[in-house]
């Protein structure tokens, strides 16, 4: 893909429509590509160009947007594999789900992600089983939104236990967390008022602050 191409791709995607009268290029509406205007400026021979020949942009098969440069549709928020062609699940995960093709350009692995060759990996499963597995200090960021204990009805979790088990849940996991996050990392929890003071101490115990 020529550089003039993926550009005419991202705008394209982001909504931004090119016009060209053979030599002249307009595009709007200007705050959405204004981020892009320098590279507009450098390519506007090449996207002269293409806007002036067939119409070379790939679509979404679902639903016939025009796909970024790295194939993501931002309406169904999915991404076409490099390998299969098919739509991988996900937009920022570099594997592919269907096939498990995995892009050569995601991002390096930290040197503590031995577990992880590729860089980037979803691991399925109680999270208290799949955090055992992980090294210690792999992680810079935790975001979870951990079951609330009030009564919510799910398939396979007890949202109403008391409230002692639902603590030691936590701090099952939590401990989990502290180990594999980085010294200077963070957590986020999602967490309802009513359970927030309880979370607060155990974290305090688990050693975050
Ligand atoms: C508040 S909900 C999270 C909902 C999720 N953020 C979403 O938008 O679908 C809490 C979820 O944690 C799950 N859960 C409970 N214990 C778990 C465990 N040990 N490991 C992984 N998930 C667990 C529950 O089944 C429930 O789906
Ligand atoms: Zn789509
Ligand atoms: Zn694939």
């Amino acid at each position: 893909m020529t550089r003039a191409l993926a550009l005419l791709a991202d705008l394209r995607s982001r909504g931004v429509e090119l016009e060209t009268d053979g030599a002249r290029l307009r595009w709007r509406p200007a705050f959405l590509a204004a981020p892009l205007v320098q590279l507009i400026l450098a390519e506007r021979a090449g996207l002269v160009e293409l806007l002036t020949g067939p119409d070379r942009l790939e679509r979404c098969p679902a639903c016939r947007l025009p796909l970024d440069s790295a194939r993501r549709c931002p309406k169904c928020f999915d991404r076409l594999c490099v390998d299969c062609g098919r739509p991988t699940g996900s937009y920022f995960v570099m594997r592919c789900v269907p096939c498990g093709h995995c892009l050569q350009e995601a991002v390096e692995p930290s040197p503590a992600a031995g577990a992880s060759p590729d860089g980037d990996a979803v691991l399925c499963g109680d999270s208290r089983a799949v955090l055992v597995g992980l090294p210690d200090g792999l992680a810079d960021l935790c975001v979870t939104d951990p079951p609330f204990n009030v009564g919510l009805e799910y398939d396979a979790h007890d949202d109403a236990l008391p409230l002692a088990d639902y603590l030691d849940l936590l701090h099952a996991v939590f401990r989990q967390v502290h180990r594999v996050l980085k010294p200077a990392g963070s957590l986020y929890v999602a967490i309802c008022h009513e359970r927030e003071p309880d979370v607060a101490i155990l974290l305090r115990e688990l050693g975050f602050h």
